[in-house]
């Protein structure tokens, strides 16, 4: 099912797309702001696995953003496990070009209502590496509390970086 919003489109990934992502996502200033499972360099064949992974994955709820018919980049709502199955840990990249016009602000608040409403989701959590400035912001503006501070527990290009762990709680589900 796609989802049409008023800068973008979210959709089904599809192996056509393997393309536009390694053209997209190879970028150091994407990679750096990722774990390092986000591929760097990152190559057609990465993006062609990738997506074999999407396909074959379905607990996790991953849509490519279309801007004017092109793909602008990914945004995931990703599973938890045991007692934290009912959080999903959002995860989202856009490709350079398409920075700063709001379009990660007006994608996060829609995955958001889909994660609360569709998924039945209790709390949805990001942890973002604390020079992420644009991040935070993005998670700021779509109302996130900003929860805690995970000091040094990241290594990221050989140094140490802070987590920051930003959640929102299903606002349907407070006072329950
Ligand atoms: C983070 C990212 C998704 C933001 O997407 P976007 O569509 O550009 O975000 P928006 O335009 O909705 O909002 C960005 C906000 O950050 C601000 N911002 C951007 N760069 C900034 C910087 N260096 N310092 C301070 N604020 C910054 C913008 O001004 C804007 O805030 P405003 O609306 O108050 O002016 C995009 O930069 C990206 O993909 N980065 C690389 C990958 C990444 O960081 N993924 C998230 C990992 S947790």
């Amino acid at each position: 099912m796609d989802f049409v919003l008023k800068s973008c489109k979210l959709r089904e990934f599809q192996p056509s797309d393997a393309g536009a992502i390694a053209r997209l996502a190879n970028n150091p200033a994407i990679a750096s702001n990722l774990r390092d499972a986000f591929p760097s360099p990152y190559t057609f064949d990465k993006a062609v696995s990738w997506l074999e992974m999407v396909e074959f994955n379905k607990q996790n709820f991953l849509r490519a953003i279309i801007v004017d018919g092109e793909l602008a980049g990914s945004v995931g709502l990703h599973a938890c496990h045991d007692v934290y199955r009912f959080n999903l840990e959002l995860g989202y990249w856009l490709g350079e070009p398409f920075w700063n016009r709001g379009i990660m602000t007006e994608v996060v608040k829609a995955i958001v209502a889909i994660g609360f409403n569709e998924l039945k989701a209790h709390r949805i959590f990001a942890g973002i590496f604390g020079f992420n400035t644009a991040s935070a912001r993005v998670l700021q503006k779509c109302g996130f509390k900003h929860e805690a501070t995970l000091h040094q527990s990241v290594f990221k290009n050989g140094q140490w970086a802070d987590e920051l762990v930003f959640a929102l709680i299903n606002p349907q589900h407070v006072d329950q």
